[in-house]
Order: structure tokens, then C-alpha cells, then sequence
């Protein structure tokens, strides 16, 4: 076995080097063509050796230790009482199968074992997987293992994603300076303010244009990204898991296995980096639309709320149903003492107060009109006003004996007891059991806070629990399908993607806030998995007023619903909802295996967002003009992603209603016209001027 590994696949290498006794990669990015001299390669990135330095260039290598020379943080940070604190790993074996190498190392003194595998995947997605093993006889503290990758010198800027409920995934922008930006997510769930995805970018990089380097963990509980640039002049990014004290102490032979760190680079733009994750995720044998096309879905929860009356809820199914609906899902408030948020948590079983013959009467209505039933749990919570919690009170998440602050009226169960873990499981089976319940939004709506296991922390154990408890009720229920939903987008990352199929991308409806949660959420996540829904005309979240039109074409870009109590629509509203149906029906297929792509735009007042077929060959777009317009013309409106050597019929569709403008005449080509696709993406169409908080589609067909 040569002393280095080139993965190369889908314009993306990786080169890593062992000649110095520990990995180093010497390259993640633009594809090189294979046949280089190795050695040459090695030595390139040798260092000088500076004044005031060490006196022989050190190859630092990616286990960082400070005995060969780092001085920063180590991928392995741990020890056993008093001692084995610094490591020293050397390569004992290097395995390459396919794209995928893998390399075990051993610190004999300290006797640990690292492995760390390196799977370039068909679409250049880099994921990166490591284990640590306590050799040693007596137990082994790991504090924290974290995965860091090289960027080059030149990346200049770091993006990513901060939220809160309501308002998830915001991009902050800024320059990479010296010293650590590290982004932690401490809540026990991934939490709304995690950035999903970290992204170094060269100088300039766009949407559309430009280097990107970008790193997730794949993992839905305490969660570190960072980007790193020492004073020594190198820089890197790195994710982890963040473990709590003592949460992770190996006895003797046992391993900690950290969760995937998930790393993409693109040389076209972010959108490139997005493509890249979203081709990888879809070619997954089970990812949802290898299974059926989505299916438009009805959430109740925000028509009824906790009112749960059945003429009033097969008033829905019916109107659902009229309008082409597909899914209907009854939300919070159907089990035990739920008749408010403040009781009920923990009794999954049919409440006899507002269901006295149960939920079936429902379900079969919802299913004679032709939809299938959905349902929510919560099922990692319950309220101190509960049978369960009355019963046991010592299954929550608490530490020193201390009652958590309440939290939505709620505290955690501990699933890792495993009385907790078979009730919870128990309860969602016999539900799931006795009705014909295709889909489950299983929510999650208060922080983790001294989450302990027998006075142990136990975030981990929390996690693994309920990826075990999705995929064990999946199994018990064949085609079972499950939305990972936190309080709206609390949930959202790379890791609970292996174990849900739809994720409730936020609590906020409101069609303005959701052109950007919608926007930057998708960039990591395709769009098919993201929930979006047509809300009430007066957003319950901010109050504000919407169009049809803008709401309806907002909700068309990911797994479209509605939450609205459609009993209240008027006619023509019926009538406009039925055309939106049928259209994202014939679209679906087109919005949920094309390209996304989010044009570059020197106007912050407008976005354009579309999705290009992978055979170019039809596309769609949405306008949306979000604030006034800056001008008194905007800019063009550029289709990009297309074949810029074919022409397209491009022309406005209407089938949720006509944007409104400010204008006396609209501008001439929206009845249809043929143009080249360079033409399209360089100079674009002229623009409408519409009234802020509106939108519109637009249709590329090549011709
Ligand atoms: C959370 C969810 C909502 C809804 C409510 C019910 O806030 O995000 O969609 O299910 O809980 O209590």
C-alpha cells in the first residue's frame, strides 16, 4: 500500500498522506487528475521552518496532537485520572475499498486505538467517520472528538445559520479572522439555532459562483461547528459532537463511535455544495420519493387547535378533500387529559372526553373521502399534570435531584430508562396498531436541560433512544412515515435524516418569514422533506395579511399542506386552492428531483428561487418580490441552471391567482416567449414592479 490516498469521484479529491506516520490530507477540493507523483505531492506541503519556531518542518497530521508540534485543539480531547491526556497516534493500517479509505492508528502509551474512515461518495459528498477505543484497563475519559479538515489559505469568509423558534436558519456572513467562530448548540436537541450546515467560502463565492467548503454533523443532539484560523496561518473547519462532563467514559475494550461529519465542497457556487448534498440524500433507497410522490398534506392544528370536534374536523376532511388534498393530520390534543398544553404529555391513549367511542369514527371519515390519516405525538415529554408522570416521577431528565424549570408546562422523559423507553414505545404501538395511521409528526418542544441518566449525563443516550424508537416503530409498522418536528425546525440536521422522511421546517407560516427559512433550510436539506403549508390569510405567528397568491405559491417549494381552517375559505379561495393542488400534483415530480437553484441578485427587496429538471429540460421559478423595490424598475429576472445552448418557452403561470403589481402595464413576455437559456441566465427578463409581498411563477420548457 503506497503511502498516500487519492479518493477522487464527481469533481471532488482528496488526498491523504502517511508518510509522516499519522494521516494528512493534503488536498480536499477541485478534482486532480490521477497519475501525480506522490512524493512530489508530499513535499509541496512540507513548512518552512520559521525563526522562533520548531526546528524540523512537523507534519501535523488530522489527530492534531500537541506532540507533534499543534498548538490548538486536539481531534482527541480526554484522559484517564491524571495521566494519558496528550496522544501520540501512529498508522498501523490503511485500507482502501472503492472511495472509501480507512485508517486505524494506535497510541501505545496512552492505548488508545483511533480508526478514521473516509468515504468519498458518488457525488463527491466527503463523509467522515471516527472511533476511539480505550485499550487500556482502567476507563478512559473522552471530552471530545472532533473532526477537522483543512480549507485552504485563501477561503475568506464563513457562513452560516443562527435561529430561534419562529425563525429558523438565518445566514450571518462574515470575515474569517484568527482565532476560533465556533457555533455550539447545547440544548440536548439539535435545536433552532443550529446551523445545519458551516460553509468556508473563497473571496466572492455566491449562490451561483465560486469555491465552497462545507461541513455538517450529522447528529440531533449537542453539536459544535467551527472554523479555524491559527496564528501559525492554517486554517480548517471541524464538527463534533459536544459532550457533556463525563458523558462519555470508555471501560476497558469499549469504543466511541462519533457521529458522521458530513463535508461538501463545490467550485459552482453554494447552490453547487446544495446539489451535491441533495443528489447524495435522494439516491438513498428509502428516501421518500423513491418510495411515492408527497403527498399534499392538511395539518389541523392551527384551524382547531386543542378544540378537537368531530362535525367540525370532517367539515375539513371534507373540504380537504374537495380541493385534492391527499393526507389528513390531526394534531395536538387527542390523547389523555390534552385539552390545554398543560397536561396530557405521556398518555398516548385516546382521551374519552372529547373521543368517548375513540379515534376511529375519524379516521374512517378522513379515510371515505379519500385521504389517510396522520397523527401527532410527543413522545420524549410529559406534563407534571399527567398519569404517567403522577406514576413515575423518577423517569424525567433531571440531575441532583432537582425538578427541572418547566418548559411549555413539560419536563423530558428519560428514554433511556428503560421503563420509559416501552411505555412510550408501547402507547405509539397499540395507537398505531389499532387505527390505519400512515404518518406520525412526532414533536419535541423543550430544551434539554440537566439531562442526566442515574446522575450521568445523558444527552447521547437521549438521541439514541429516539432513533431507535423511529426506526423500531417503523419496522413494527411497514410504511409507517415519520416528520421530525421540534417546535417547528427544531430538529432538522443530517443525522435524524436517516430516520424520519419530513421534517416541519418552521412553526411560522407567515409567508414572508418562509421565503427564507425556506430558502437557507434547503440548502442542506432537499426540498421534498421540508414541510411547507399554506396558512390562514392573517398569519398566526406575526399577524400579518397574505395574498392566496402569496401564500400559496411560497408553500409550493417543499412537501406542500395546508393550516388553515379551510371550513372559512371562501369560494373562490376553494376554487384557487384546487388549481394549486392540482399543479404542485403535476409538478411535484419536477420540484422534488430538479436542481434547486437561487439566483444571484444585487436587490435584497425581491429573491428568485427555482428548480431546474437534471435533463434541463423544463424548469420552474418563483419572483418574489419580498419589500418595495429598491427601483422604480427592478433588476432583470435571470433564469439560471438551465442549458444555456438551448431556447426555452418561458411565460407566467397563475395557477394559485395573479401577483399584484404597481404598474400600469406589466412587461411584455408573459404570455410566452422563446429564448436562448444564455440569454435567460445572463440577461434575464425584464421585471414586473409589484407590491411587496407578492410573488409569481415562472415556466422554462425547452423548445
Ligand atoms: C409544536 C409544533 C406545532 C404543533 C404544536 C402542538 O409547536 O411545532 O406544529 O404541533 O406543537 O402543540
Amino acid at each position: 500500500m503506497s503511502n498516500l490516498t487519492h479518493l477522487t469521484n464527481a469533481g471532488v479529491s482528496v488526498v491523504i498522506a502517511t508518510s509522516s506516520g499519522t494521516p494528512s490530507i493534503l488536498h480536499w477540493g477541485r478534482a486532480i487528475s490521477p497519475g501525480f507523483d506522490a512524493s512530489a505531492l508530499v513535499q509541496t506541503q512540507l513548512e518552512p521552518t520559521p525563526h522562533c519556531d520548531f526546528d524540523e518542518p512537523q507534519t501535523i497530521g488530522i489527530w492534531r496532537e500537541n506532540s507533534r508540534g499543534f498548538i490548538g485543539e486536539p481531534t482527541i480531547k480526554g484522559s484517564r485520572p491524571g495521566r494519558d491526556w496528550s496522544h501520540h497516534f501512529t498508522v498501523r493500517s490503511t485500507q482502501l475499498d472503492g472511495n472509501t479509505v480507512t485508517y486505524v492508528s494506535i497510541d501505545a502509551e496512552a492505548e488508545l486505538e483511533i480508526e478514521a474512515r473516509f468515504e468519498l461518495t458518488e457525488q463527491g459528498v466527503l463523509k467522515l467517520s471516527q472511533r476511539v477505543t480505550n485499550l487500556g484497563l482502567s476507563e478512559f475519559t473522552v471530552e471530545a472528538l472532533t473532526s477537522y479538515l483543512p480549507v485552504p489559505d485563501y477561503t475568506k469568509d464563513v457562513l452560516d445559520f443562527h435561529g430561534r423558534w419562529m425563525r429558523e436558519r438565518q445566514p450571518q456572513r462574515q470575515a474569517i479572522r484568527v482565532g476560533n467562530w465556533v457555533r455550539e448548540g447545547r440544548e440536548g436537541r439539535t435545536g433552532h439555532d443550529y446551523t445545519l450546515i458551516q460553509f468556508a467560502l473563497a473571496e466572492g463565492t455566491t449562490f451561483e459562483h465560486g469555491e465552497a467548503w462545507g461541513l455538517s454533523l450529522a447528529w440531533s443532539g449537542n453539536n459544535r461547528h467551527v472554523v479555524e484560523r491559527t496564528a501559525i496561518g492554517r486554517t480548517s473547519m471541524g464538527a463534533g459532537e459536544l459532550l457533556l462532563p463525563d458523558e462519555m467514559v470508555l471501560a476497558s475494550n469499549e469504543s466511541y463511535q462519533a457521529p458522521t461529519v458530513v463535508a461538501v465542497y463545490a467550485n459552482d457556487g453554494i447552490d453547487g455544495a446544495s446539489h451535491r448534498l441533495h443528489s447524495m440524500l435522494r439516491a438513498r433507497p428509502n428516501h421518500p420519493t423513491n418510495i411515492r410522490p408527497r403527498p399534499v398534506t392538511l395539518n389541523v392544528w392551527e384551524a382547531v387547535y386543542f378544540d378537537h370536534d368531530f362535525d367540525k374536523l370532517a367539515a375539513l376532511a371534507d373540504a380537504a378533500a374537495a380541493i385534492g388534498v391527499e393526507r389528513f393530520v390531526l394534531d395536538d390534543g387527542w390523547f389523555g387529559a390534552r385539552r390545554h398544553d398543560r397536561a396530557g404529555l405521556g398518555d398516548w391513549v385516546v382521551s374519552k372526553d372529547v373521543w368517548p367511542e375513540g379515534l376511529g369514527k375519524l379516521v374512517d371519515k378522513v379515510k371515505s373521502v379519500g385521504l389517510e390519516f396522520g397523527l401527532w405525538f410527543e413522545g420524549e415529554m410529559v406534563n407534571q399534570d399527567s398519569d404517567l408522570y403522577r406514576e413515575h416521577p423518577e423517569w424525567i431528565l433531571q440531575a441532583g435531584g432537582r425538578i427541572p424549570p418547566e418548559f411549555r408546562t413539560q419536563q423530558v422523559l428519560d428514554l433511556a430508562h428503560d421503563g420509559a423507553y416501552k411505555h412510550v414505545f408501547d402507547q405509539t404501538h397499540a395507537i398505531l396498531s389499532e387505527y390505519d395511521i400512515a404518518y406520525i409528526k412526532w414533536d419535541h418542544n423543550r430544551v434539554l436541560t440537566e439531562a442526566s441518566h442515574y446522575g450521568k449525563a445523558a444527552v447521547r443516550k437521549q438521541v439514541e433512544a429516539i432513533y431507535r424508537m423511529f426506526d423500531e416503530l417503523k419496522a413494527a409498522h411497514p410504511g409507517l412515515e415519520i416528520e421530525s418536528c421540534s417546535s417547528g425546525g427544531g430538529r432538522i440536521d443530517l443525522g435524524m435524516i436517516d430516520h424520519a422522511d419530513r421534517f416541519w421546517t418552521s412553526d411560522n407560516n407567515d409567508a414572508l418569514e418562509r421565503q427564507s427559512i425556506n430558502r437557507y433550510t434547503s440548502i442542506a436539506i432537499p426540498p421534498e422533506l421540508l414541510g411547507t403549508h399554506i396558512g390562514p390569510t392573517k398569519a398566526h405567528s406575526s399577524g400579518r395579511t397574505h395574498s392566496h397568491t402569496f401564500r400559496a405559491i411560497t408553500a409550493l417549494w417543499g412537501h406542500a399542506g395546508l393550516e388553515w381552517d379551510l371550513t372559512e375559505a371562501s369560494v373562490e379561495d376553494m376554487e384557487l386552492l384546487k388549481g394549486w393542488t392540482s399543479y404542485y400534483k403535476a409538478k411535484r415530480g419536477l420540484l422534488h428531483s430538479g436542481r434547486t437553484v437561487r439566483v444571484d441578485g444585487s436587490e435584497t427587496s425581491n429573491q428568485i428561487h427555482g428548480v431546474v429538471a437534471q435533463d434541463k429540460s423544463e424548469a420552474l421559478y418563483m419572483y418574489a418580490q419580498l419589500t418595495t423595490s429598491e427601483y422604480s424598475r427592478p433588476a432583470n429576472i435571470r433564469l439560471t441552471g438551465l442549458d444555456s445552448e438551448a431556447t426555452y418557452l418561458v411565460k407566467v403561470v397563475e395557477p394559485a391567482g395573479a401577483a399584484v403589481g404597481m404598474q400600469l402595464l406589466p412587461p411584455k413576455w408573459y404570455a410566452g416567449v422563446r429564448v436562448p437559456g444564455a440569454f435567460l441566465a445572463s440577461s434575464g427578463l425584464r421585471a414586473p414592479v409589484l407590491r411587496p409581498e407578492q410573488a409569481m411563477l415562472i415556466e422554462a420548457t425547452r423548445v
